[in-house]
């Protein structure tokens, strides 16, 4: 039950027994709007009718966290967890519907430190992976680096406990595959490291989506090699040039080149672009392209040559013009468009024909994008229950749709069109369960039904095995051993499962 208002003045005066007053941000202190709207990533989220926190808490140590869970447990008033804020459906600072809830956001907890010699890093939750990109490159001398996502100013909590793939999955796996330790604090306020919270708790954190579990405050990540110089290349092909051919041929070969080697495709407007980082120079990649992907039609002239780092901003921004990597540490992030997103897998190869109607719902009124990224090599051969991330062996590709408004416009025809291509979609993607990505989340693929105030198992089946497959049960069983009371949860947290003895 949604805490009364007495219980509310009672969790905030607990807070300020523990927590510094500049620390903590109730509705009417006067900074409240600018913090929450510091790491709001999505305006449709934004708005008059959105369920906003009681208050904000922006922990500078441990205690804090600990301190905003204890008392939020006595006074009935549960916390989100924020750290990049990128969430899709913005759970990390909102709800659905109209429950007190506390954020606590981690923004100031974001310190890298790595560990040259032994190739690791402890990263804090409130970093931004492109933080951590700068710090293992800098120290590093771009020797090193971390395969997760391409977009900077995403937060490393929310990022690796859902997963957290980009261009080096292919040769490495995905950030969950290179988490070797973590700093969790559990719904009874403890903090605990990989050893105190046990085999199944880390093994949920890493993939399972960390707000079911507690809060994360960091992680230790086993760091990549990779070359001094690597190669990237951006090349749009209309589809009056062969586009749809040139797709249709992508699906088989994307998947199965060499592992250094990662071609995504961006799918909008009439135009496959094809953007690729190559762990190696062009005059190594240019023999693999030719034998491997002669339709593309790369040549020479598209390669550049860069450290590993800028090669993040370079294919992020695909603008084609290099940018200092110290851009990696700006937070800031346009807030000009909403948007709505959901995700696939393939499996079996589309048709070309399929190919062609699929260009037409991108010319369409009101079209989004497709962003397809091959899988195929390491990302596919850690074995399904290894992590909680199960999209492993067989896929071919993961599919995400994305659409975009003017902020404050209405969005209805927008989200309508990813609704309906959705559906278009189904016939030629994974069945039984139709796969979706956690980290591309979308309430629309179900939600938490609350039952005698704790989430149900069966009910979270919906969402939670096309997220999860498998490993849905083994992560609901965790919970049940790290929160049986459901204290952390939202619309698509994993419910407690409990076994009867
Ligand atoms: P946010 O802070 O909103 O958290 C997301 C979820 O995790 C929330 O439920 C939150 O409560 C929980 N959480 C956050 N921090 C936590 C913590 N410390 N402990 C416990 N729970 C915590 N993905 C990908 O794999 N590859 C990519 O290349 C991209 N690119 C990309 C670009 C852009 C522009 C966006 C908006 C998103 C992506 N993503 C992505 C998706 C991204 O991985 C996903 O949204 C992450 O959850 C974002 O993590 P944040 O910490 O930023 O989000």
């Amino acid at each position: 039950p949604a805490p009364s208002s007495a219980s509310s003045d009672d969790f905030l005066r607990c807070l300020s027994a523990s927590i510094p007053s500049e620390l903590v941000f109730t509705q009417t202190s006067h900074s409240f709007t600018s913090v929450l709207v510091s790491y709001i990533r999505n305006p449709r989220f934004s708005t008059p009718g959105t369920v906003r926190p009681l208050c904000i808490v922006t922990p500078t140590n441990a205690s804090h966290a600990q301190a905003a869970v204890l008392c939020g447990r006595r006074h009935a008033v549960r916390v989100r967890v924020r750290s990049g804020g990128h969430d899709y459906e913005g759970l990390s600072y909102r709800s659905v519907l109209p429950d007190a809830f506390a954020v606590v956001d981690l923004a100031n907890l974001r310190s890298v430190r790595v560990n040259r010699a032994r190739a690791t890093a402890w990263v804090d939750s409130g970093a931004t992976v492109g933080e951590l990109y700068h710090a293992v490159a800098k120290a590093s001398g771009d020797r090193l680096a971390f395969p997760a996502g391409l977009c900077p100013t995403i937060g490393v909590g929310g990022h690796f406990s859902g997963g957290g793939f980009g261009l080096l999955q292919r040769k490495y796996g995905i950030a969950v595959d290179h988490v070797i330790d973590a700093v969790l604090v559990d719904a009874q306020g403890r903090l605990l490291d990989k050893e105190a919270m046990g085999r199944e708790v880390f093994w949920a954190i890493r993939g399972g989506g960390g707000e079911s579990f507690g809060i994360v405050l960091s992680w230790r990540v086993r760091l990549v090699p990779v070359p001094p110089k690597v190669t990237a290349f951006i090349v749009p092909v209309s589809i009056h040039d062969g586009a749809v051919d040139v797709l249709t041929r992508w699906q088989e070969v994307g998947p199965a080149l060499p592992d250094d080697l990662f071609i995504r495709v961006i799918v909008m407007n009439g135009v496959a672009t094809f953007q690729s980082l190559y762990l190696g120079t062009c005059d190594a990649l240019l023999p693999v392209m030719r034998g491997g992907f002669p339709e593309l039609g790369m040549n020479r002239s598209h390669c550049r040559e860069m450290s590993w780092a800028e090669s993040v901003l370079y294919v992020y921004v695909g603008s084609g013009h290099p940018i200092p990597v110290t851009d990696l540490l700006n937070r800031t992030f346009p807030m000009d468009s909403s948007n709505k997103a959901t995700s696939d897998y393939v499996r079996q190869p589309i048709g070309k024909n399929v190919w062609a109607e699929i260009f037409g719902w991108l010319a369409k009124p009101d079209p989004g994008i497709m962003i397809l990224d091959p899988y195929g090599g390491a990302i596919s051969a850690v074995p399904e229950p290894a992590t909680p991330f199960p999209h492993r062996g067989g896929v071919l590709y993961n599919i995400q749709y994305m659409n975009f408004w003017a902020a404050g416009k209405d969005g209805e025809p927008n989200v309508r069109w990813i609704r309906d291509l959705y559906a278009f979609m189904a016939p030629y993607v994974s069945k039984k369960p139709r796969e979706a990505y956690f980290n591309y989340r979308d309430l629309d693929l179900g939600r938490n039904l609350v039952v005698g105030n704790v989430s149900s198992y069966e009910a979270g089946k919906i969402w939670g095995e096309k997220y999860f497959k498998g490993n849905y049960k083994r992560l609901a069983l965790a919970k049940g051993k790290i929160d049986p009371d459901d204290y952390f949860r939202n619309e698509q947290s994993i419910p407690p499962l409990v076994p009867r003895s």
